[in-house]
């Protein structure tokens, strides 16, 4: 596996690859990678006859006050992740070398982002759509693999591809659980061991929501004051949101007919996690 770290290079070693025929699985990350990435960068491994691993700390997509210059890195561990999980090649290209000078277009898709962390984040989305688009524009993959866990992101980049017209086929992979059943995230990693503990309320409180649903309950109302309840008796947690969302439109919806996205992003301490299901009858 090759580590390379400009845009004329990769677009060099893609070209080669495109001549011999070699269909091309892209997994675009932010580093520090987890067990999570490593399904990414496996099932494209299975799908393709090369795979890409971008590690890019995208600073656009970060609001002022949040966690850009202190966002974990470790090249040589994820170096020996995408190795191991079958990658050929990780892009990891500076800051100066995606942005050389300040952008002046932007890619933006609309309504999807304005509730959950559209909402709670301005400009985020905006931010990933063009890192995104700036990232397919110079790789050319033929699949790319997100993750479920950032179901909206997911959600915004379908669109974006649908819209736009990219010739790339866009492949959701499912949550990463720790045993104990939180998110996998390049975030836990901030958790003192207490607050560790305490983000298992996370899942446990979508895990409550999913016996209601299972009981019958249809009200969305209800359910999202049944987790709300659930998450503040855990003194550490505090909520950002919890939404319950058509799965396609992503727009709140106030009985459970069509399956739904049930959502919730929740501090521990000074951490945002966020955490999802998604629930069809
Ligand atoms: O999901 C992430 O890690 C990022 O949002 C992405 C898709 C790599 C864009 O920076």
């Amino acid at each position: 596996m090759r580590v390379i770290c400009t845009i004329s290079e990769i677009r060099e070693i893609i070209r080669e690859w495109k001549k011999e025929g070699f269909s091309v699985g892209f997994v675009p990350t932010m580093g520090y990678l987890h067990e999570g990435h490593k399904s990414l960068i496996e099932k494209a491994s299975s799908e393709n006859q090369r795979v890409v691993v971008s590690t890019f700390v995208n600073p656009t997509q970060f609001g002022a006050n949040e966690d850009l210059n202190k966002y974990p890195r470790d090249l040589e561990r994820d170096t020996n992740l995408c190795e191991k999980a079958g990658a050929h090649i990780m892009f990891v290209p500076s800051a100066d070398e995606m942005y050389p000078t300040t952008p002046l277009t932007f890619v933006n898709v609309n309504i999807l982002t304005e509730g959950l962390c559209g909402e709670k984040r301005p400009g985020h989305f905006q931010g990933v759509c063009s890192v995104v688009t700036k990232l397919f524009n110079i790789i050319t993959p033929n699949r790319a693999y997100f993750g479920e866990k950032d179901a909206q992101q997911l959600a915004v980049i379908r669109q974006m591809v649908k819209d736009l017209n990219m010739d790339v086929k866009i492949i959701g992979c499912p949550i990463i659980r720790e045993n104990d059943g939180l998110a996998k995230s390049s975030r836990n990693t901030y958790l003192s061991d207490e607050e560790r503990k305490a983000a298992l309320i996370l899942n446990k409180s979508l895990k409550h929501a999913n016996e209601l649903l299972l009981e019958g309950e249809k009200n969305t109302e209800k359910i999202i004051e049944s987790i709300k309840s659930f998450i503040i008796s855990e003194p550490l947690a505090k909520i950002d949101y919890v939404q319950i969302v058509d799965s396609e439109t992503l727009k709140s919806v106030d009985k459970i007919e069509k399956p739904v996205l049930i959502a919730i992003a929740v501090f521990i301490g000074k951490t945002r996690l966020i955490d999802n299901f998604t629930w069809s009858n």
